[in-house]
């Protein structure tokens, strides 16, 4: 896959994946990826830890769904995220950015602006929503072949000052690594915050699970494997390939001045392929193997 086009089709995988688990070729290919991004004095501040065992995977899978759980009942999340959702073609063209809602169960579509809200929490729990998007994530996590936990040293990873900023940044660049790597070998791979979300002692148990000592701090965990492109979408499912105009985030010469280029990207011409593990309501889904996105 060309890097273009690799850049323009990574995408966040949602879905199952293929009950297979990843090979070690593999697995060392995205870590070794990981270690070609930029770091502050070459630092290489990343650690990682790979988690195959099963039960350690369940375990995280029943903290994630908790967390789900918690963090759905209590409303805090909807409160804290609800500008990011869009339940129609005209709000997400419109904003370019954000969740766009296109897959409800259809007994709540007709509710879904008022659901989506900090008030609807209460509907959304007599409708079970909660412990269903729990269970969703629980199995998803579970049935994943690979966790990935990404670690930074605290020798590097210091808050308050500049190393902190720095081994944050080389990190995101590193991640950014494994991903674009993974997704054109056919791997899928999408974050497991909600135990983050969830506050309380969720994240503490996730840390203790990976037994990550006092000098290294946890950034952030990974579910990875072979994309499915067969696989069923989620009970309620989103989609966000959709990006703002250049002019949105780029200005000219000054803040605030949009920058409104008269000239095409090399960008243009790529189109969104839909084989990657997320789905998008405009365009068909192709069929695909993991190995035809291997080139
Ligand atoms: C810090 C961070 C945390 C995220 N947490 C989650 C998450 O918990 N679950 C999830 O499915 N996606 C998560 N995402 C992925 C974003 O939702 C996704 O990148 C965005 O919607 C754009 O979609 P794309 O990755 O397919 O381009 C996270 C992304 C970032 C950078």
């Amino acid at each position: 896959m060309e890097l273009l086009e690799a850049l323009k089709n990574r995408r966040t995988t949602n879905t199952r994946f293929l009950e297979k688990p990843i090979s070690d070729e593999h697995i060392r290919t995205l870590i070794e990826a990981a270690s070609y991004a930029p770091s502050h004095m070459n630092s290489q501040p990343w650690r990682f830890v790979v988690i195959r065992d099963e039960q350690r995977r369940k375990k995280i899978g029943r903290v994630a769904r908790e967390s789900m759980r918690l963090v759905m009942e209590r409303g805090a999340f909807w409160k804290r995220y609800l500008k990011y959702f869009r339940f129609n073609k005209e709000d997400i063209n419109a904003s370019g950015d954000g969740i766009y809602i296109d897959k409800l169960p259809k007994v709540i579509q007709p509710f879904a602006r008022y659901i989506f809200s900090e008030k609807g929490a209460e509907w959304m729990i007599k409708l079970r929503v909660p412990s269903i998007l729990a269970l969703d994530s629980e199995k998803l996590i579970t049935s994943s072949p690979l966790i990935l936990a990404v670690l930074l040293t605290k020798d590097e990873f210091r808050p308050q000052e500049l190393s902190g900023l720095y081994s944050t940044l080389a990190l995101g660049m590193a991640i950014e690594n494994i991903w674009l790597t993974a997704n054109s070998i056919g791997i899928g791979i999408q974050f497991i915050s909600l135990p983050m979300e969830a506050g309380g002692d969720m994240w503490q148990r996730c840390v203790g699970l990976v037994g990550v000592p006092d000098t290294h701090e946890m950034i952030a965990l990974f579910r990875i494997g072979y994309i499915d492109p067969n696989a069923k979408r989620p009970t309620i499912d989103w989609s966000s390939t959709q990006r703002k105009d250049i002019s949105g985030y780029c200005f000219e010469e000054q803040f605030g001045v949009p920058w409104q280029p008269e000239a095409a990207s090399l960008f243009t011409g790529i189109t969104h392929k839909e084989t990657l593990g997320n789905y998008s309501p405009q365009q068909p889904e192709q069929a695909a193997t993991p190995t035809d996105s291997q080139n």
